[in-house]
């Protein structure tokens, strides 16, 4: 299985447009050793050619025009994704449909949760039927495992985790099974084995058992503290109210993984406000020192 890493960052991208936190003022002027990271997307693909999009993320453009497989050049008009998979809702999950227009109709697989959300209070698949037909919803069932037709030998199995659903989400303020999901992909002819779950608030013992069984984790890394929005003043929300595990403390990430010794773990979808993206910053150097990467745009994994 190839894993691409398109885009690293959480919603809002890094540097975001209109922060100057010191991560996005130290990235913009140069004076922090850091990456620039687009919003939270990956590829998967179990031939490098054929492609199942995870999550379509708003900076999709130069997500593309970046790795050269997703413009294959057979044909007048041509791409190298061949479906679409979204983990939730979210604006930073989502949006990036929106500049796949052109190329409708897409095959697109989310729970029933995320299709209602997409359906009413941000309803991109109404909007896009005027686009040839726009989206073809594929129905993810919470039971159970699916395959998609473009990527035969990869058996992709949805994990209900815990958390909000978005803002403008009928279901708001009442969680349903299916607002977010995490994925294990595996690969039928290696036996290659990914945990995908860039929004990950809870880990219970189900859970890090499913985790233990992979080859490699791609996990939530949005944040260091769980209170760091209102310590770096940007924002009133913990990790824990967005449904993000943050790193740090008892109980947190790192403290998750500690008790995996076989997979490969990396973090995903990092906010900006995340110390860990100065690689001279003594939280980065933590991280390193635990055995855990951090996801870089462009990053690619075989399994
Ligand atoms: C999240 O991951 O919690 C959301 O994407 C936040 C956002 O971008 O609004
Ligand atoms: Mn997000
Ligand atoms: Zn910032």
């Amino acid at each position: 299985m190839y894993i691409q890493i398109l885009g690293s960052a959480a919603g809002g991208g890094f540097p975001q447009w209109n922060c100057n936190c010191p991560n996005c003022r130290g990235v913009r002027d140069g004076s922090l050793r850091a990456q620039p990271r687009t919003q939270s997307s990956i590829a998967l693909s179990d031939d490098g050619v054929n492609w199942v999009l995870c999550n379509a993320s708003p900076d999709i453009r130069a997500q593309l025009q970046g790795f050269a497989p997703m413009q294959p050049g057979r044909a007048l008009r041509d791409t190298g994704i061949r479906a679409i998979i979204l983990l939730d809702s979210q604006i930073d999950h989502t949006t990036g449909l929106l500049s796949l227009r052109e190329g409708c109709p897409h095959d697109v697989w989310c729970t029933d949760m995320v299709h209602q959300d997409l359906t009413t209070g941000f309803p991109l698949f109404n909007m896009l039927e005027h686009w040839n037909g726009g989206l073809r919803w594929n129905r993810i069932e919470l039971e159970g495992s699916f395959t998609i037709p473009a990527c035969p030998n990869l058996r992709f199995t949805p994990l209900p985790l815990r958390s909000a659903a978005p803002p403008y989400s009928p279901h708001r303020f009442d969680p349903h099974p299916g607002d977010n999901i995490g994925l294990i992909v595996e690969d039928l002819r290696t036996g290659g084995r990914l945990f995908y779950a860039p929004g990950l608030g809870k880990v219970d013992t189900a859970l890090l058992a499913k985790m233990a069984e992979a080859d490699c984790l791609l996990v939530d890394g949005t944040l260091w503290e769980d209170d760091e929005m209102q310590r770096r003043g940007v924002g009133t929300r913990t990790g824990r109210e967005m449904g993000h595990l943050a790193q740090n403390g008892p109980g947190g990430m790192l403290e998750v993984l500690d008790q995996l010794t076989s997979p490969r773990k990396v973090l995903i979808h990092i906010n900006n406000t995340n110390p860990i993206l100065d690689e001279d910053s003594p939280e980065r150097a933590e991280v390193e020192r635990r055995g855990v990467e951090v996801a870089w745009d462009g990053m690619s994994i075989e399994l």
